[in-house]
């Protein structure tokens, strides 16, 4: 079977979130002496870029309404990712550091799109699957279904998975002629809420639906993100599943971006190491229990409440432990954060940015991870933890609420119902105790590490799918 992959992000060549990671892994664990499986994303100025060879497999002109945008597409030569990467260069839209929040997002991404299917129907072998991610790719099932230019590819059985249904890519019918031609008796399969919407036209046409976890599914179906009632007409055709996780990317024992690696065996040794070596890097006393925080800081990943969490708990536990934030975004939660080093420093350090190699060794250092999220569609920041011997402290939601249950109920961690600083604290409090009982706390660390989350199970589950949806096209 050949799969394409279509998406906005791929770890190592472009990330901003857990889309990456998930772009960057499940391929290569589908690829098989079975299963071809190539990944398209497109060309940014990144440092894989720059760093590593390409050669130009295609090159066309894409049509956007009125615009012509030339593009190429480039194969990354050595193959050395796992999978086929292909990057769609349009100097005009992507030759630019950043990958989202440009006023020209939406050109950008259908352009993206445009140029994918205009390459694909080219070439002289057509896949079985085109596998989409995200609202960036949302309109590929419906141009691959309507459009006759793409007339070739009708057969493709296409899959959209859903990792984040707040972002949707909504544009004005006024952007229509954006895209290639087709009979506007289908025009009603883009619309939602009197807009053309990415990813609702992507759940209307996909042959299935997936989401990044069991529980997310169950949440979108009854949320208000405004897409609810859509979701409910095709539970026929929606699945849950939980995400994996690189298990050679992230594995304790053989990571080089470590100081030191550790094992369950050298557990308490290796990671003490570690968090020394952090600890001077961000002046804070390396022998207390540290908690931290890695990820985006946005309300959605309740990151508006730990300048709050910070306060109280540094206030409260003053001698007993540390705080380390690694992240970026909202600029308001950045500024807080910054200033809190004044108050508390040698207890508490914040680096505002994104840093690959940081959170390697803050998973490694860490004794608890915070994950305090409102909206959690997956969330792989608790199964790198688990890997890394380090009790994720969540809040009961999406793939939190899959991955993570309470210490108290023979589980793998700390959990609270609510977003609010209040509980958060509260979960603090907990791990303080439970860091002082040392066996129950070294045993639920050893259970963190023998969870298996690897994509070696989960994609197979996505193998299944794949040729479920096939054969059901072949008896339709
Ligand atoms: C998005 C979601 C996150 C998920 C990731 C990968 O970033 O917010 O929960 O883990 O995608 O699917």
């Amino acid at each position: 079977m050949e799969i394409f992959h279509i998406g906005a992000e791929c770890y190592p060549v472009a990330k901003v979130g857990g889309l990456a990671d998930v772009i960057g892994a499940l391929p290569k664990y589908e690829n098989s002496s079975e299963n071809q499986v190539r990944v398209v994303i497109p060309c940014y100025q990144t440092a894989f870029r720059l760093e590593n060879d390409f050669e130009c497999v295609h090159w066309g002109k894409l049509k956007l309404g009125n615009f012509n945008f030339p593009f190429s597409v480039l194969k990354e030569s050595s193959n050395k990712l796992g999978f086929e990467l292909y990057l769609i260069e349009i100097l005009e839209l992507f030759d630019r550091p950043n990958i989202y929040n440009y006023r020209d997002d939406i050109e950008r991404f259908l352009s993206f799109q445009i140029a994918t299917l205009d390459w694909i129907s080219g070439r002289s072998s057509i896949p079985d699957i085109i596998h989409c991610h995200d609202h960036h790719t949302g309109l590929i099932p419906f141009m691959k279904k309507y459009c006759p230019k793409y007339e070739k590819l009708k057969e493709i059985s296409t899959l959209i998975t859903i990792h984040n249904g707040l972002y949707q890519g909504i544009f004005s019918f006024n952007k229509l002629y954006y895209l290639p031609e087709f009979d506007l008796i289908h025009v009603r399969e883009l619309e939602w809420g009197n807009c053309i919407n990415s990813l609702a036209a992507g759940i209307k046409c996909a042959d299935e639906i997936t989401t990044v976890s069991p529980s997310y599914l169950n949440e979108i179906n009854n949320s208000d993100n405004g897409l609810e009632t859509l979701f409910q007409q095709v539970r026929h055709k929606s699945k849950g599943i939980l995400n994996g996780i690189d298990i050679d990317v992230w594995d304790p024992n053989k990571d080089t971006i470590l100081d030191v690696n550790y094992s369950i065996e050298t557990l308490n040794e290796g990671k003490q190491k570690n968090k020394e070596q952090l600890c001077v890097l961000f002046n804070i006393n390396p022998s207390k229990p540290l908690f931290s925080f890695i990820g985006r800081l946005y309300d959605e990943k309740g990151a508006d409440l730990l300048p709050k969490v910070v306060t109280s708990a540094l206030t409260i536990f003053k001698e007993e432990i540390n705080i380390l934030i690694l992240g970026n975004g909202d600029v308001e939660i950045e500024n807080q954060l910054t200033q809190l080093r004044a108050v508390f420093g040698g207890n508490y350090n914040v680096y505002i940015g994104y840093n690959e190699e940081l959170a390697h060794k803050t998973y490694a250092s860490s004794d608890f991870i915070l994950i305090p999220s409102r909206v959690e569609p997956c969330g792989l920041n608790q199964m790198y933890a688990l890997r890394y011997g380090t009790i994720p402290i969540v809040r009961r939601t999406g793939g939190l609420k899959d991955t993570v249950t309470d210490f108290e109920n023979n589980g793998n961690g700390i959990c609270h119902n609510e977003a609010s600083a209040e509980e958060i604290c509260n979960s603090i409090q907990r791990a303080v105790d439970l860091y002082k009982s040392k066996d129950i706390f070294n045993q639920i660390r050893i259970k963190g590490m023998n969870t298996n989350h690897s994509w070696q199970i989960v994609s197979q589950e996505y193998i299944g799918l794949y040729n479920l949806i096939i054969s059901k096209r072949y008896e339709s």
